[in-house]
């Protein structure tokens, strides 16, 4: 399947400073649907749409990766439907939408902690999209799934441990190599939706230097509009990692 609304790029956008890694806190489903009486799931299912038109925004402007904050570890303490609800559905959102993002070229990727909790099918599922997409180039979608920004850092110093790594070879390089995805760049702008203003155990490591943007829309809402605004907003920051300006 093609770009279902493609979506002329805004010339104000400039083409060769977009970030190489965008990251999404996607947040505000419930809201969403108690607005319109609904059931807080029928959120997540509407955000399946935003899902799928900020992943061909992103492709349309050259990101190399896109991380999604899809369940955390911390979602674990929601009722026991609703989380039944979100373990399904991100299985079946894969099955509806792995082949299409094979065709356009995205390697799928999961971050998060494999088997702690996750059902066997749902797993299996990951394990058939990753596996289907693995030789993809085009760009990354990484789905943070049962991802907690402490949990990765807590995995990657137990597996120092289990290589036996020396105290004195123990820094930022070894500690890095251990995460989840050492092989993405940190991601250069982390978006969160609907008007919290807080990171929520997201990418703890990787969001040292990232440039951070909040937006009051509510997932189900967010379009690839909004990921055009905030690249141009991300486009006005000045970066300067600890230096100064010269
Ligand atoms: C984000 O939407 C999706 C997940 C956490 C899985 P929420 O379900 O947190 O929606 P709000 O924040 O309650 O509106
Ligand atoms: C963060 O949103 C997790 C995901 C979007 C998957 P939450 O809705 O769980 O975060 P809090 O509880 O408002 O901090
Ligand atoms: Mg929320």
């Amino acid at each position: 399947m093609s770009d279902p609304r493609p979506t002329p790029v805004p010339d104000s956008l400039e083409r060769d400073r977009v970030p190489r890694h965008v990251a999404i806190v996607m947040d505000g489903n419930g809201r969403w649907a108690q607005r319109r009486g609904l059931a807080r799931t029928e959120g997540h299912g509407a955000g399946e749409v935003a899902l799928v038109d900020v992943t061909y925004g992103a492709l349309s402007v050259g990101v190399s990766a896109l991380t999604v904050y899809a369940f955390s570890t911390e979602n674990w303490r929601r009722p026991i439907d609703e989380v039944r609800y979100l373990m399904n559905f991100n299985k079946s959102l894969l099955e509806r939408r792995q082949n299409e993002l094979h065709e356009q070229g995205v390697r799928i990727t999961f971050s998060g902690r494999r088997s702690w909790r996750v059902p066997k099918g749902v797993m299996k599922r990951m394990d058939e999209a990753s596996e289907l997409t693995k030789h993809n180039t085009t760009m990354t979608l990484n789905i943070a799934f049962n991802y907690g920004g402490r949990a990765e850092i807590v995995d990657a110093v137990q597996q120092l441990v289990r290589d036996q790594v020396p105290v004195n070879k123990i820094d930022e390089k070894t500690i890095r190599s251990r995460l989840y995805h050492p092989e993405l760049p940190d991601p250069d702008l982390v978006i969160r939706t609907s008007g919290e203003f807080r990171i929520s155990n997201f990418l703890l490591w990787e969001m040292a230097y990232s440039e951070l943007i909040f937006t009051e829309v509510l997932w189900p809402d967010f379009r690839r509009e909004d990921l055009f605004e905030a690249i141009e907003e991300y486009q006005r920051r000045e970066r300067r990692f600890g230096g100064v300006d010269t």
